[in-house]
Formats: structure tokens, C-alpha cells, sequence
């Protein structure tokens, strides 16, 4: 955030807050209830989780208060608990879980007015508002979430903010015709100089501890694509290989068809592909002769990419950590996820709050998953 002011952090919680209940605002409590997928938890739960993670960090941790409802918070605990069973905790739901949000949320704001979040406080969960900052994100990246599960709702309509958002992707493709018509696989590479490339967040700001500390890698000349893969280029490519579509694609005849919230829209062939799995990604490298970047190559070509933010973009990374990384402020964030179970992935999505979306923000998934709003962005070596 440009200014660490209460007025600023108290606007900025409030504006996360608008945004986490617009999208809930469509549905009702049945809905908020249901379990649309094993890999994905009840609404209900992601929106105690919001608040219970707001009561633990702003109001028991920094406030020194008691919890308003006891031992609640382990219910809320994602480690502890795996979404396939969150519908059977005995979470908060209806009234009392939008009473719980309320009653979290004024709590939180009457601690902050007696703190001091200058930068030359010794806690470094206050120093530059740190522990505000890390709450928004948080809330942000679970409306993103909540997003992937709104993905399963029939009928469902994004609030216009949204919606905006995700039609703010100017599609691909170099003429009208060309996208209508070709396939979208001739893609510009950025041809990208061997040497060093400083990678991560710098010392001050706020950042995710995996994110730290900045370093610097060696990297090899490669070339990188200019644009993410199109539709367009990963209908052609299943078309001779026989691959699997995208999750919520379905075939009509000779076209292909967005099923996501029931509807039944047309795929845009110059629009980047999303919902793939690393493993589709990986594939799709491999028949257009290229191969995934790893996250280093991504951050170092960054300044040069076009058409971030629509889908996150699969690296060949492994989720790890950064040489000298200490866990801060919670081993649970990152630390119990490291290892070569989960890739990485580096951009944002449409569904990313733009708060959120920040050059070393490194976001990671299990290989197989597709639910995310995951895409492609090709690499070659030199
Ligand atoms: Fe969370």
C-alpha cells in the first residue's frame, strides 16, 4: 500500500470486505452450505475462515483479546482440516456466520486504532502495518477461492466488478481473421539474455516469506513466448493429438463450448486457454516443440511479457524455498508445502485482485489440478 494510515488500511479492509460479500450476494445460505466438489470447500466455510484467520491475527494475536466463540478456530484451520470434510465441522453458517464477520471485523478495526504501525516499531507483524496487509491479501486470495467454486454454480452471475475484470482480457491473435481462422500457433518469442537476474520480493513492503529473500540466479539464454497460449492454439493441438479438453469445455458439433456457471458460451479462439493442469500445460510445451519456464525465467521476463493476468502461467518449478528463507509470520503459509509435490505458478489470473498481483508472488498447485484459473506460456532455450 502507497501510505500505511489507518484511514488507508481501514478503507482498504472495508473495500475486501464489499468484495468477499458481492460475490456471496447472489446465493443463498443452501448454497453457501453445499459441497460442489471434494477439492473445493462450502462457501460457509471459506467466509468463517476469513474471519476467524481476522480474529486470530488482528484481534487475539495483536489485540491480546479472547476469541468470541471459543475453540471455533480450529474448525477454521485449513492444515487441520481438508476441504473434502469441512461441510461436516461444526462451522458457523446463516445469521450467526455474517453476525461472526461483523462482530470480527469491529473488533479488529477498535484494536487497530490504539496501535502503532510506524516503521520503526520492533513487532514486524505492526512495523509498516505488516499483519494489515497480510489480512487483505488473505482475503483477496480466498475470494479468488471462492471464485473456483462459484465456477460450479449454475446461474451464477459475477458481480459487474468482476465480470469487468474478466473481460478486460484483450483477446490474442493479430487480426480479427487471423483469430477467427488460425490457430494462434505462430507466437513471438522474447529472446531473453544469459546472466544474472535478481529474483524476489525486495526487503521492505510487504510480501509472502516465500517470496524471500531476494537473490540473484544465473540464468542460460532462452526465449520466451510473448503471449500465453490461445484457445484457438490448444483446440488445434487437441484436434491432432486427441488431448483432453480444458476443464468446462465441452464439445457442440465442430465448436467448443465454456460450460463454467451453466452457461453454454462459445469458446474465443484468440483468448488465452485456462482451467488446464500442469500436466496438460507441460504436454501442450512439448507438441508446440517448447517447454514450460521455470519461475526464474518467468520473473526474469516479466518486464517483457504480454497478456499477464488472465490465467496464472504453470512454470516447470518445483514449489521450494528460496536459499536463506525464514518462515515469518506462520510455518503453515509456506513452509509445510515445500518439496516436489507442487509446481508453481507465476502471474495472476482475471479472478486475482490486482492487490495481490505482484511480479514475485508465487502461487502453487498439485500437478493434476485444473479447477484454478491455470494456463500456458511457452519457453525454448536459446
Ligand atoms: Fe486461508
Amino acid at each position: 500500500m502507497s501510505s500505511v494510515s489507518k484511514a488507508a488500511i481501514t478503507e482498504a479492509l472495508s473495500e475486501a470486505r464489499e468484495r468477499t460479500l458481492a460475490l456471496v450476494e447472489p446465493l443463498d445460505d443452501g448454497q453457501l452450505n453445499t459441497v460442489y466438489s471434494p477439492i473445493l470447500s462450502p462457501l460457509a466455510w471459506d467466509l468463517g475462515h476469513i474471519a476467524n484467520f481476522e480474529e486470530l491475527w488482528l484481534v487475539q494475536t495483536i489485540g491480546g483479546r479472547e476469541p468470541l466463540h471459543g475453540e471455533l478456530g480450529r474448525f477454521y484451520d485449513a492444515i487441520e482440516n481438508p476441504r473434502k470434510i469441512r461441510d461436516e465441522l461444526p462451522i458457523l453458517r446463516d445469521e450467526e456466520l455474517r453476525a461472526y464477520m461483523a462482530d470480527v471485523r469491529e473488533r479488529a478495526l477498535d484494536v487497530l486504532e490504539g496501535m502503532d504501525i510506524g516503521p520503526d516499531v520492533d513487532d514486524p507483524l505492526l512495523r509498516e502495518g505488516f499483519v494489515y496487509e497480510l489480512l487483505l491479501a488473505h482475503e483477496l486470495q480466498h475470494n479468488e477461492t471462492m471464485l473456483q467454486l462459484l465456477q460450479l454454480v449454475d446461474g451464477y452471475e459475477l458481480p459487474a466488478e468482476v465480470e469487468a475484470e474478466r473481460n478486460s482480457v484483450v483477446p490474442f491473435g493479430r487480426s480479427e481473421s487471423e483469430r477467427n481462422h488460425g490457430t494462434g500457433l505462430e507466437v513471438e518469442m522474447v529472446p531473453i539474455e544469459a546472466g544474472e537476474y535478481a529474483i524476489g520480493a525486495p526487503e521492505r513492503g510487504f510480501a509472502y516469506d516465500n517470496e524471500r529473500p531476494r537473490h540473484t540466479v544465473e540464468l542460460a539464454a532462452f526465449g520466451i513466448d510473448r503471449t500465453p497460449v490461445t484457445n484457438g492454439a490448444y483446440i488445434a493441438y487437441m484436434e491432432e493429438t486427441g488431448a483432453e479438453p480444458p476443464l468446462y469445455w465441452t464439445r457442440d458439433g465442430d465448436r467448443w463450448l465454456d460450460t463454467a456457471r451453466g452457461r453454454r458460451e462459445p469458446i474465443d479462439p484468440g483468448r488465452p486457454v485456462i482451467h488446464v493442469s500442469w500436466e496438460q500445460a507441460d504436454a501442450f510445451a512439448g507438441w508446440a516443440g517448447k517447454r514450460l519456464p521455470s519461475e526464474f525465467e518467468w520473473e526474469a521476463a516479466r518486464p517483457h511479457l504480454d497478456g499477464v493476468g488472465h490465467g496464472w502461467e504453470w512454470t516447470s518449478s518445483d514449489f521450494a524455498a528460496y536459499p536463506g528463507f525464514e518462515a515469518f509470520p506462520y510455518r503453515e503459509y509456506s513452509e509445510v508445502f515445500f518439496g516436489d509435490e507442487y509446481k508453481v505458478l507465476r502471474g495472476s489470473s482475471w479472478a486475482t485482485h490486482p492487490r495481490v498481483a505482484q511480479p514475485s508472488f508465487r502461487n502453487w498447485d498439485l500437478p493434476q489440478r485444473r479447477q484454478i484459473f491455470s494456463g500456458i506460456r511457452c519457453a525454448r532455450d536459446a
